[in-house]
């Protein structure tokens, strides 16, 4: 082949490659080429399948979560669980994954906390004792996103995602949103990071558009835990050092939306919350990774 022509062919294929135009399947909204691989063996992978149906969410069979817990006992998860059509793919969903959408209904009463309305999932395998996801140095990984058509109502203190301690005395760790009861001082449009004592650790303003990527740390040996985000695509950046914090107690990890009353001491079986409700948040890039040697994926 002639030199010239290699070159024209070189060239060529460089405009190629730096402008890949749009991917097979057609143009997928909001979304983007770059979803990072995972880096470190995962212990519990809360990834949804493209491929997943929702009535797979009703059944031990099917479902990577318990099917069972933890929801009003009228509602099955296939009828909590929503998959979002245009809220794109979170940075560690790749085409082989889509989001899943937590959603909150007057029916949300677990057994008789009349107080609440919650919808949580926990992975199945996490078991409240001699779990493996509370052991050694494990990192959760989640990503969220607003529903604009199922609005948080942030005059509520909202739990997402926590680890709850095997005899529910605690949370090692909270991220929540809202107005946190009794901490009115704190900005309620924040996602916000807080320790076994309810003490913030970290938070940063919800952004309306854009996934937000979070991990958590958390040294069952140390007793710390250390928070990494960012937005969008971006790579994870530790936002916080490793701090001090009490991780005993063993329990299970819970994904999804807690909301607590307003107007009484008792959150959980009392107080005040709007009827009609229709609520949700978007989920996408969780999994548990083992961050033992270090190993976190950003
Ligand atoms: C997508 O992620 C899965 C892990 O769930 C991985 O096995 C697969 O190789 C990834 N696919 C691509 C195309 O990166
Ligand atoms: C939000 O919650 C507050 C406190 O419970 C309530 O007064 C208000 O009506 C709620 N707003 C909406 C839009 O539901």
């Amino acid at each position: 082949m002639h030199h010239s022509t290699l070159l024209a062919l070189f060239t060529s294929l460089t405009a190629v490659l730096a402008h890949p135009g749009p991917r097979p399947g057609g143009k997928r909204p909001h979304n983007h080429a770059v979803n990072a691989p995972t880096k470190c063996p995962i212990v519990f992978d809360g990834r949804i399948k493209s491929t997943a149906e929702l009535s797979e969410f009703d059944s031990y069979g099917t479902s990577i979560f318990n099917p069972d817990y933890v929801k009003g006992q009228n509602l099955k998860w296939s009828q909590i669980l929503k998959f979002p059509t245009d809220a794109g793919n979170s940075r560690f969903d790749n085409e082989t994954h889509k989001p899943f959408e937590v959603t909150l209904s007057d029916q949300s009463i677990f057994q008789t906390q009349k107080g609440f309305r919650r919808a949580g999932l926990q992975f199945q395998g996490d078991t409240n004792t001699g779990s493996p996801g509370s052991t050694g140095v494990k990192t959760l990984h989640f990503s969220v996103k607003l529903d604009p058509a199922r609005p948080l109502n942030l005059s509520h203190e909202y739990l997402n995602v926590w680890h709850e301690a095997s005899d529910y005395s605690a949370n090692q760790f909270n991220f929540e949103t809202g107005t946190i009861l009794g901490q009115t001082g704190l900005p309620k449009d924040t996602w916000k990071i807080l320790n076994r004592q309810n003490k913030q650790i970290w938070s940063t303003p919800i952004d309306k558009a854009a996934w937000q990527n979070f991990a958590i740390t958390i040294d069952y040996s140390k007793n710390t835990l250390q928070v990494y985000y960012s937005k969008g695509d971006d790579p994870l950046k530790s936002v916080t050092s490793a701090v001090s914090n009490n991780n005993a107690g063993a329990g299970q990890y819970q994904i999804g939306m807690l909301k607590k009353p307003t107007g009484t001491s008792d959150v959980v079986n009392s107080g005040y919350q709007s009827s009609r409700l229709n609520e949700g948040l978007i989920y996408g890039g969780l999994f548990l990774e083992d961050s033992a040697g270090g190993c976190v994926s950003l």
